[in-house]
């Protein structure tokens, strides 16, 4: 058994998760992990938001907020995304919380007292209109190298880390003018003195992928320069040596460490050793902007510290969004609230995986995604796990039939379905996880052109045990479905593990036992729908209709007076309260409203007992979308209070008036 420990880099607290994160980082992560928890290998996979640097205090100038208050807020969106995305990540911390501060600052001392972190005399940008020095993405202008528009950390294009005094034509983020060099002084840490080994980790490791060797190789052709570790600002992790007061480590050296101290935290509630994972096998899941940082700066500093390297870097190539560029600025993106909201998470799994391998750029678009949808699985995965629960129903008693006397048909159908786990788990275990997704497919389509052949529907009459040994194998093909396609589509897995009642399925070499004859199926519904185009078009129009509302306004959480105008809240008076079966929180109510009387399912019942609220007066939402909940209608909702579930009271006023 192997002890891995999987890394997802840790995504700023400045925005929430759109496709790209899932696609180059979340994803192949997840399917990684969970391929190897099903091989029984033990892993851990850790996260956490990025919080500090001038990302999120640039959006916090903007806002006129605390950074902490901005990246709390990207926070709890973070996680919302990605558990909606059903990622299975062992622990997910914050970089603000207290143990990643002992952990960077700790880290940063020991070199400083080794010599490796050394005081520095330098001079940087300062804006005299703002009075601050200008760090990071304070400031932009030209990249020194490839020329295009760049951040003063880093440059999207060529992929180059910098310092902001490289840039050509800089300007100061926050009064667009013209910045000045001024001396100061930083902490650098001596990266140059690693070249010899970086090369040797890069040039002479067969495991790592090749577009992190060529970028990597081709940066360290250049020679290394040391690495300046902290910056001039107030948010961040205070540099803890004498000397250095008002300066912060930079965000790049300590949001590495966020790997570490969220594998601490992992490990102080577990009582479980992560070293142990570490020291076995290490794989960091990145995108491929941020090869740089990981296949040098981070293994400089490992080794500074005496640290094992980095077994294996994946690097996830870049998502387009209907042939451009996405743009979060322009809101040319698609959110995974958004997405989650109208379809199956699972969808998207399957589509980012099937579309391109990871290693190479990727577009994603709503008609191939419909395509992908209906033509694969509906059409194919879906179609014939279908016909195999109801076939099974309809001619076989609901149990898996006899097989005997196989065909050449049958025994070539039958090595398909049981040579189909290895070769799915071999190219998991080789990050290919396009190539193992489309085995699958694969499998089911000529599971599909095998039914067809057999045409059970008319052997069950001439050719009885045809029939018989057809529906066999497919329920077979479907239970080792339920197993491989588990990495990739956990919750649709999940639906064909219950038809078919599997008690094993999280064991992946339970796909290599077939159910015996006489095994009962339960009964199916189909788990792939074809999705509508009416569907796709307005997706695609609500697409065109954001590029136009600016994105990070949508996003604040300050409105302006029309948005509140669109918000009609009105007083009403409950007329009639009832439990609703099944559920502890809810209560139906009717709810006078003036014109008209409402139906409402409102969150009251651990605070309220239905006969308290007859005749209460309330503030009632009456434009919210009508929606179902446990099977109740509600059109509208209460105003009331989060924590005490206190419901606004205005006695005051009379039933159908508008509140503005
Ligand atoms: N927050 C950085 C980004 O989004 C990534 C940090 S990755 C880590 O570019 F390695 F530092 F964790
Ligand atoms: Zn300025």
């Amino acid at each position: 058994m192997t002890k891995i420990f999987i890394s997802c880099a840790l995504p700023y607290a400045n925005g929430p998760c759109h496709l790209g994160h899932i696609r180059s980082t979340y994803l192949p992560a997840d399917i990684f992990a969970r391929y190897n928890r099903m091989v029984g290998n033990d892993v851990l996979m850790v996260c956490a938001t990025d919080e500090h640097g001038t990302p999120i205090a640039v959006k916090a100038d903007k806002e006129n907020k605390k950074p902490i208050e901005i990246s709390k807020r990207y926070h709890d969106m973070i996680v919302r995304d990605v558990e909606s995305m059903n990622i299975s990540l062992d622990n997910f911390t914050r970089t603000t919380d207290k143990i990643h501060y002992e952990i960077a600052q700790n880290f940063f001392k020991d070199l400083y007292e080794s010599g490796l972190i050394y005081k520095l005399d330098i001079q940087q940008l300062y804006c005299n209109d703002c009075h601050k020095f200008l760090p990071d993405r304070y400031v932009e202008g030209l990249c020194p190298v490839c020329g295009s528009e760049a951040r003063g950390d880093h440059c999207e294009k060529c992929g180059r880390a910098l310092e902001p005094t490289e840039l050509d034509s800089p300007r100061c983020m926050t009064c667009g003018g013209t910045p000045v060099i001024k001396d100061t002084y930083q902490y650098a840490f001596k990266l140059s003195e690693f070249e010899d080994t970086l090369k040797d980790y890069i040039n002479n490791n067969d495991n790592l992928p090749a577009n992190v060797k060529n970028y990597a190789s081709n940066w360290l052709k250049e020679g290394l320069n040391d690495w300046v570790l902290t910056r001039d600002m107030d948010w961040g992790i205070p540099v803890p040596i004498d000397g250095a007061e008002g300066k912060v480590l930079y965000v790049w050296i300590e949001a590495f460490l966020g790997y570490i101290s969220s594998a601490a935290q992992w490990s102080r509630a577990t009582g479980v050793k992560w070293e142990d994972y570490w020291n076995d096998y290490v794989v960091h899941f990145i995108g491929k902007d941020i090869i740089y940082h990981h296949s040098i700066f981070w293994p400089g500093l490992l080794k500074a510290h005496d640290c094992k390297l980095p077994d294996m870097i994946y690097a996830g190539e870049f998502l387009s969004l209907e042939g451009e560029k996405m743009s979060t600025s322009k809101n040319w993106v698609i959110w995974i609230d958004d997405f989650v909201r109208d379809f199956d998470a699972d969808l998207l799994r399957y589509y980012l995986t099937i579309n391109a391998p990871l290693n190479k750029d990727s577009d994603f678009s709503w008609d191939d995604f419909q395509r992908r949808n209906n033509d694969e699985l509906a059409d194919v995965i879906g179609n014939l796990l279908h016909r195999t629960f109801t076939f099974t129903r309809k001619f076989f008693d609901s149990k898996v039939p006899v097989y005997e006397n196989p065909s050449d048909d049958d025994l070539k159908f039958e090595s398909q379905i049981k040579a189909l786990p290895d070769t799915v788990g071999e190219h998991i275990s080789n990050y290919e996880f396009r190539e193992a997704l489309l085995e699958i497919f694969k499998v089911a389509k000529s599971g599909n052109k095998y039914f067809n052949d057999q045409e059970p529907w008319k052997a069950v009459k001439q050719d009885f045990q045809k029939a018989s040994n057809c529906l066999y194998l497919s329920n077979q093909l479907a239970k080792v479905m339920a197993i491989v396609l588990k990495p990739f589509l956990p919750s649709k897995a999940d639906e064909i593990a219950k038809i078919l009642s599997l008690s094993n399925a999280d064991e992946w070499d339970d796909a290599k036992v077939f159910l015996p004859e006489g095994y009962a199926v339960k009964k199916a519904k189909p788990l792939f729908k074809k999705i509508d185009d009416d569907v796709i078009a307005y997706q695609k129009e609500k697409l065109q209709k954001n590029l136009n509302d600016s994105g990070d306004e949508n996003m604040s959480d300050i409105i302006d007076i029309d948005y509140f105008d669109k918000v009609d809240i009105r007083i009403g008076q409950i007329k009639e309260a009832e439990k609703i079966e099944k559920s502890d929180k809810l209560l139906k109510l009717q709810v006078d409203i003036g014109e008209e009387t409402r139906q409402i399912v409102a969150g009251l019942a651990k605070f309220y007992n239905p006969e308290e609220l007859i005749d209460r007066k309330v503030a009632v939402l009456v434009n919210l979308k009508p929606a179902k909940l446990f099977g109740t209608l509600s059109e509208g909702m209460l105003l009331a209070t989060g924590e005490s579930g206190a419901l606004l009271t205005p006695d005051d006023c009379d039933i159908g008036e508008q509140i503005q």
